[in-house]
């Protein structure tokens, strides 16, 4: 941890050095210091942290070892350390956001905080980085995996850490109008890279070897069509008159409106545990070090079909 940031400023400087930082979420410190988000939609990240601190407030964390993963300027880190956690190791991988690391230094000193901060952790090196620092009783993994390119990988890393009492606090978005069991790739789009159907996030958690306990759901996205079910009684007759009468194109144009619903993104909340036993989901050896959670693989024991 870098000496002190702050000491001999003055309180203007103080303020002046907290607004050059560009913070993810926002912050009212001690001595009225204060440091607004630079997202730009702050209001509907507004609603979603206080959809989050709802959850946490189910979480008992007085006591326990928490680590965080990707926190950006650590507000949950410091949550969990506000709610009475005995450690907290707050983790990112700077070279994954658009800040440059300072805000969470700051913060720390500025809410007098013990966290610990290491910012050159990937999720994908997770194992290697982290494995003599646990065990943790909480992992906080909130508002990630659908920024990755294999998120699947990060899931794997993550049960690596697990013991048999750990719990995972995990936060994103899944598409409700995706084809179940589907998820959606789109790189170029750095909102979400990652959209999963429910049941893809599922499948992703499960054949890591984690259970999902504590599911809860929440919707920030603006663009959500107003209309639940895009396939009214009015699309449908328009779609069939010009089934008979429309072209090729026009009846392509109609099915794009309904476009936006597809992708709709709906934010949930679950914990998840690790488990040993078979994984219904791996009928072979699994990959990246899992077998060792899976009894039928364990002695490398080919599985009868
Ligand atoms: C949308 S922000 C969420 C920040 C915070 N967890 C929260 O929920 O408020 C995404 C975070 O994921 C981190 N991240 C992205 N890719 C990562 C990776 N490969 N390893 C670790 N962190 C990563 C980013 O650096 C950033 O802090």
């Amino acid at each position: 941890m870098s000496s002190s940031l702050l000491s001999g400023l003055s309180k203007q400087e103080i303020q002046a050095k907290i607004d050059r930082v560009p913070w993810y979420h926002e912050y009212d410190f001690p001595g009225g210091f204060r440091a607004k988000s630079s997202t730009p939609d702050t209001a509907d990240h507004r609603a979603l942290w206080g959809f989050l601190h709802e959850q946490l407030d189910k979480v008992d964390f007085k006591g326990k070892r928490v680590l965080e993963i990707g926190s950006w300027d650590g507000y949950w880190s410091f949550e969990a350390e506000k709610r009475g956690a005995a450690r907290v190791l707050s983790t990112d991988d700077l070279s994954q956001n658009w800040s440059a690391g300072e805000g969470i230094q700051i913060a720390r000193e500025l809410l007098g905080s013990k966290i610990e901060v290491r910012q050159d952790v990937s999720v994908y090196s997770l194992k290697e980085t982290l494995a003599s620092e646990g065990p943790f009783d909480i992992i906080i993994y909130l508002g990630v995996y659908y920024h990755l390119f294999d998120p699947y990988y990060a899931f794997t890393q993550i049960r690596h850490l697990c013991g048999p009492d750990t719990i995972v606090l995990i936060d994103g978005p899944e598409g409700p109008a995706l084809p179940e069991g589907t998820a959606c790739l789109n790189f170029a789009n750095h909102a979400i890279e990652f959209l999963p159907s429910k049941g893809a996030l599922e499948q992703l958690v499960e054949a890591a070897y984690l259970t999902i306990e504590h599911r809860a759901e929440f919707n920030t996205d603006k663009n959500q069509p107003a209309d639940t079910d895009p396939v009214g009684r009015k699309w449908r007759l328009k779609q069939a008159a010009l089934a008979l009468f429309g072209s090729r194109e026009k009846i392509r144009q109609h099915a794009k409106q309904i476009e936006p619903y597809t992708f709709f993104a709906r934010r949930v909340f679950f914990h998840a545990k690790g488990f040993q036993g078979a994984s219904r989901l791996h009928a072979y050896k699994p990959p990246f070090g899992l077998e060792c959670y899976d009894d039928r693989f364990n002695g490398q024991t080919p599985i009868t079909p």
